[in-house]
Order: structure tokens, then C-alpha cells, then sequence
């Protein structure tokens, strides 16, 4: 059933017909639709350890556990507590969790983890890995099953990096970026008030190839592999598409003056970025800078090499997070 209402939504979603909080179903971390979390050591591990090694190492694990964090935090959920009438607790004010952490079983239980990115899998666990059958293996999957495997883990919910990368750089910005669909206006800007960072630096390379790199395909557990230019220029141009969205959409929550000023800075240097490549749709998208145009935007520098146009923006390995 919810497979189906699924679909139908995506279905829409293809044809471009706008559909009323749609952004909150698939781009909203950890809530597509009916699905829900299922937790990284319980139901990721057993399967992708050497995903899991990295992921320990990160920020986004440790800072569950981190005593610092719920100090700095106090003052800041207490504010909002105010204007959204929840908890003054990080862990159960609404406002603090769906950035902060992974809700499994309605339990605050790790910080943003696999799920906040690669989508709520309650509903496509069971789908992304399955070949055919109990008999079927990777390489014996048809290849027409291989395409409706795919299709069917996207439509219950799943972000595939290597086709929808602008999913999950929409994710990373709707979080890194103080844009998280599911908060006011309200909400948003009175933690600025209180004191939360407001860092509009948030930019996919930087970000993504520290301490959170995993890329172990094709399948090898022992190396975590490095991008290449041309990789890693695609990447950078596609985060700066999700933020320029991402900006722009939560830039007409509200009229506070920091907020606004936080979203414009993104705004600003999302452009500044995308201005150096000189594709067509791109250029369109910069213009009018809607979800639908950036998909198209996506979709138009697919396969290309943008190495030689935003190569020299990239940030220096000194400088991953
Ligand atoms: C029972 C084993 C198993 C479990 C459990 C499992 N996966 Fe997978 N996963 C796989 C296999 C096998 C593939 C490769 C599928 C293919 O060949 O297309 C895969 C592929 C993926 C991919 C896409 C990789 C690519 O090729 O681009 C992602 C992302 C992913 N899994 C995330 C997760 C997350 C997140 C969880 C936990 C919620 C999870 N998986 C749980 C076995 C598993
Ligand atoms: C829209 C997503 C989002 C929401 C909502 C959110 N945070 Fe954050 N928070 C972040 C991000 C992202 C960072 C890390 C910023 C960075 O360092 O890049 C962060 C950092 C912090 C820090 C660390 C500050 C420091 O100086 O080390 C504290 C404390 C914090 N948040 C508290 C809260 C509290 C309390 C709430 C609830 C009222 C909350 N946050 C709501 C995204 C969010
Ligand atoms: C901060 C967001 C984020 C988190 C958290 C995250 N991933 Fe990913 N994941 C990505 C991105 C982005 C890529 C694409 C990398 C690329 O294209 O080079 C990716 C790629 C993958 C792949 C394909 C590459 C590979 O290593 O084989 C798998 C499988 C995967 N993730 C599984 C997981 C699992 C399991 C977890 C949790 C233990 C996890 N991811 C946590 C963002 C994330
Ligand atoms: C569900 C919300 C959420 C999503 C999605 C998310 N993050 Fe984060 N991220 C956070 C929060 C919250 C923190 C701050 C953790 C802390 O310090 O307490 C953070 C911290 C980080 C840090 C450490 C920052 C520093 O200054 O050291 C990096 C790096 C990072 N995230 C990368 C990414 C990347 C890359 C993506 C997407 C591929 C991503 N994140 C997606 C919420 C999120």
C-alpha cells in the first residue's frame, strides 16, 4: 500500500505536476512518507561494514555522545521551545532532532547516520539488495530486473547516490543549510537568535570527501577510493544546484534579518559557482532557480567533464572536513 501510494507520488513528481508538500515527503531527512528509520548498526552494518567503519569515525556519530553539544544547546532549545511549544530538551524538541539525530522507533538513538541521507529504508531495505530471488546473484540479475530494482527502491524511498546525487546533496543542504522543510520560519530564526551556528559555507566536496568518504565500488572492501577531477567537479557543480534551491526556498520562510542574510550568502555563493559553467540549462536555472529547473540542470551536465570549467573552484584536500 504504501509502496503503491509511493509511486503514485513519484509518478507526479515525474511529470512535474506540482504537488503540495512533496519536498517534505522525499527530501526531508528520515520521514519518506509512512517509511521509517531502522537504524545503521542494526540494519546496515551486517552488509556494508566498511561503510559503517567510516561512518564511526565521523561527526555526524559522535556527536550523539557529545556532553559539550547538550551543553552549548541548552539556551538554544529553550528559546525554541518557546515558539514551538515542545520540549526544552534537544533530544525531544522536534525542532533539534530532525537535524541532530536519528529517530528510530520514535527514540532519538544515533546523530544524522546512513538514513539521513540515503533515505528512511524501512519500505526499500528489502528491495535495493534483492537480484530475484534467493538463487539470484549480482551477476546473474537481468538486466530488466536490475532496472526495476532500482526504480522500485527509489519509489519506496531510497536515495541511490549515483543517480540521484541532487537528492542527497538536498538532503546535506536542507540540514547544513538551516532550510529543513519541516521547520518555520519561526523556529529557524529564533536558533539563530539564541546562538546557533549559521555557517553558509556548506559545500559537497569540502564536506563529503573527509572524514565522511565512502566509496568502496566496484566492491572492495579495502579501498575507500579518492574522486577524480572530472568526479569530483560533478559533484561539486550538483551540491551548488541543491543549494541555490535549497536557498532560495527557505529564504521565503521568513524576513528575520539574519536568517535572510545566512540564505542570501548561500544564494550568493551557489551562483558564484555555477556562473563559471556554461551550459545552457544551467545558465537557465540560475535565472529561475526552482527544484524542477535544477533537475533539468542535472540532468543537462550528465556524463559531461566540468573539470575544465569549476576544476580550479575546487577546495584543496587541506581543507576537507
Ligand atoms: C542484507 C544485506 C544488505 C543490507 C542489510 C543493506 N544493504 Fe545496502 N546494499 C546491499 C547490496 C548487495 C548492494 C548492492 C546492490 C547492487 O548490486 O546494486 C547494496 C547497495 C546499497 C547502496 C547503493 C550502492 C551503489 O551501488 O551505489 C546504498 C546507498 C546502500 N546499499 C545503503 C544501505 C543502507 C543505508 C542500509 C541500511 C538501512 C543497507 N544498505 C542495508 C546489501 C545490503
Ligand atoms: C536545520 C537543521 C538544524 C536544526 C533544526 C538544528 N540544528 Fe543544531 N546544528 C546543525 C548543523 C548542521 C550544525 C553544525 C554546524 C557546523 O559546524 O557546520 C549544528 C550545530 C549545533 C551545535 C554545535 C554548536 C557549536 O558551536 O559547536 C549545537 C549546540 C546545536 N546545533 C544545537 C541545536 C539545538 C539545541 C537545536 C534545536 C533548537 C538545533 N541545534 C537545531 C543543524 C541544525
Ligand atoms: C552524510 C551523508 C551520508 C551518510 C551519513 C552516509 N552516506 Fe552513504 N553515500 C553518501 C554519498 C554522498 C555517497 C556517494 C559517494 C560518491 O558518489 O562518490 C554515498 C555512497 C554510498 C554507497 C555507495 C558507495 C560505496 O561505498 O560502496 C553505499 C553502499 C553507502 N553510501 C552506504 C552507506 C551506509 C551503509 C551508511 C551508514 C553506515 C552511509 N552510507 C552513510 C552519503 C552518505
Ligand atoms: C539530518 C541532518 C544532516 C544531514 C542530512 C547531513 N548532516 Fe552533516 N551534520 C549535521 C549536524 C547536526 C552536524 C553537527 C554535528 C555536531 O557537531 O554536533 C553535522 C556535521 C557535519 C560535519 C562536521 C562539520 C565540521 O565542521 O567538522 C561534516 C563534515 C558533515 N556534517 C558533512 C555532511 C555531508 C557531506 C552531508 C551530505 C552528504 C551531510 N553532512 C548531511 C546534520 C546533517
Amino acid at each position: 500500500m504504501m509502496r503503491k501510494l509511493m509511486k503514485s507520488v513519484r509518478l507526479l513528481q515525474v511529470a512535474g505536476i506540482a504537488l503540495v508538500g512533496y519536498i517534505g515527503l522525499f527530501s526531508a531527512p528520515a520521514t519518506a512518507g509512512g517509511a521509517h528509520n531502522l537504524g545503521p548498526k542494526a540494519s546496515c552494518m551486517e552488509c556494508h561494514e566498511p561503510e559503517y567503519e567510516v561512518y564511526k569515525g565521523t561527526q555526524h556519530f559522535k556527536s550523539f555522545k557529545s556532553k559539550e553539544h547538550k551543553k552549548k544547546g541548552k539556551k538554544i532549545v529553550k528559546a525554541v521551545a518557546k515558539v514551538n511549544g515542545g520540549k526544552k530538551n534537544m533530544k525531544r524538541n522536534k525542532a533539534c532532532a530532525l537535524c541532530h539525530f536519528t529517530i528510530v522507533k520514535k527514540k532519538p538513538k544515533y546523530g544524522p547516520s546512513c538514513e539521513s541521507c540515503h533515505g528512511a529504508a524501512s519500505e526499500w531495505v528489502e528491495i535495493h539488495n534483492d537480484y530475484g530471488g534467493k538463487d539470484t546473484k549480482a551477476d546473474t540479475e537481468t538486466a530488466e530486473h536490475k532496472v526495476k530494482r532500482h526504480k522500485d527502491a527509489a519509489a519506496a524511498g531510497m536515495i541511490w547516490p549515483r543517480t540521484a546525487l541532487y537528492e542527497v546533496a538536498e538532503n546535506c543542504n536542507s540540514c547544513h543549510g538551516l532550510a529543513h522543510p519541516d521547520l518555520s520560519g519561526d523556529e529557524l530564526s529564533t536558533m539563530l537568535d539564541a546562538g546557533h551556528p549559521a555557517k553558509a559555507d556548506f559545500e559537497l566536496i569540502q564536506y563529503f570527501n573527509g572524514s565522511n568518504r565512502h566509496r568502496f565500488y566496484p566492491p572492495n572492501p579495502d579501498v575507500n577510493q579518492e574522486m577524480t577531477k572530472k568526479e569530483a567537479s560533478t559533484m561539486f557543480v550538483v551540491g551548488h544546484i541543491a543549494k541555490l534551491v535549497s536557498a532560495t526556498e527557505a529564504a521565503a520562510k521568513s524576513k528575520h534579518e539574519k536568517f535572510t542574510a545566512m540564505q542570501q550568502k548561500r544564494a550568493d555563493n551557489a551562483k558564484a559557482a555555477l556562473s563559471k559553467v556554461s551550459i545552457a540549462a544551467v545558465k537557465a536555472f540560475v535565472k529561475k532557480p526552482t527544484r524542477a529547473n535544477g533537475l533539468k540542470a542535472v540532468d543537462a551536465i550528465k556524463g559531461k567533464d566540468l573539470s575544465g570549467e569549476v576544476g580550479s573552484m575546487l577546495p584543496k584536500k587541506s581543507d576537507y572536513k
